[in-house]
């Protein structure tokens, strides 16, 4: 699996904004507003990345932090949630979501968070076989998840040891 040529992974900016909204548009059903994206860059943006290339946005993961149940024992532990990734679909197949994942993963590490978490279609293979590849697991199946009545993964993996 070798990384589409010169790409970079980095810390999203203001003026990313229109390709990431436009990206989720074409990639998912799950759309938001314009506040939604702006209010995740401002909250959290060391955790909002963009895969570029010449240039271009060929990519974006974003991210929220959360509060929650340690799966691990007990107590409530700080968590990232990854709310949206997607890569361009002419560009997939070629590591930019690993690449995304892997360094949204290390800065949630590096920021003491304890697990990273998503939600994500029963439905979508690619995205089911990516998380699983990245070590993610099936913690539940969440029915009738989303809007048009598909169930949901809740995927999680460790950040800690
Ligand atoms: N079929 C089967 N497995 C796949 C597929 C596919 N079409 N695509 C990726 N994978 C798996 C493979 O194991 C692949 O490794 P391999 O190529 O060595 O076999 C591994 O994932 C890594 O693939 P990448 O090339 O790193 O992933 P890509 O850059 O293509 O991005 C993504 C994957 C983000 C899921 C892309 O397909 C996409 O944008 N889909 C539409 C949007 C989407 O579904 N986003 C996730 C929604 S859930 C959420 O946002 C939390
Ligand atoms: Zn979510």
């Amino acid at each position: 699996m070798t990384l589409l040529e010169g790409v970079v992974v980095r810390g999203a900016e203001e003026r990313d904004l229109a390709d990431v909204i436009a990206l989720n548009r074409a990639a998912l059903p799950e759309n938001y507003v314009q506040e939604f994206f702006e209010n995740l860059l401002r909250n959290y943006g060391e955790l909002f990345l963009v895969a570029e290339a010449g240039g271009r946005v060929f990519g974006y993961a974003m991210c929220r932090v959360e509060m929650g149940f340690s799966s691990k024992g007990f107590g409530i532990v700080r968590k990232g949630h990854v709310v949206s990734i997607a890569v361009d679909a002419g560009h997939r197949r070629a590591g930019i979501g690993t690449a995304l994942m892997e360094e949204v993963m290390r800065r949630m590490r590096q920021s003491g968070l304890k697990e990273c978490f998503l939600e994500v279609r029963v439905t979508n293979e690619p995205a089911v076989r990516l998380y699983e590849k990245l070590g993610f697991k099936i913690a539940r199946r969440l029915p009738y998840y989303y809007s048009d009545g598909v169930d949901g993964y809740l995927m999680s993996h460790s950040l800690q040891g």
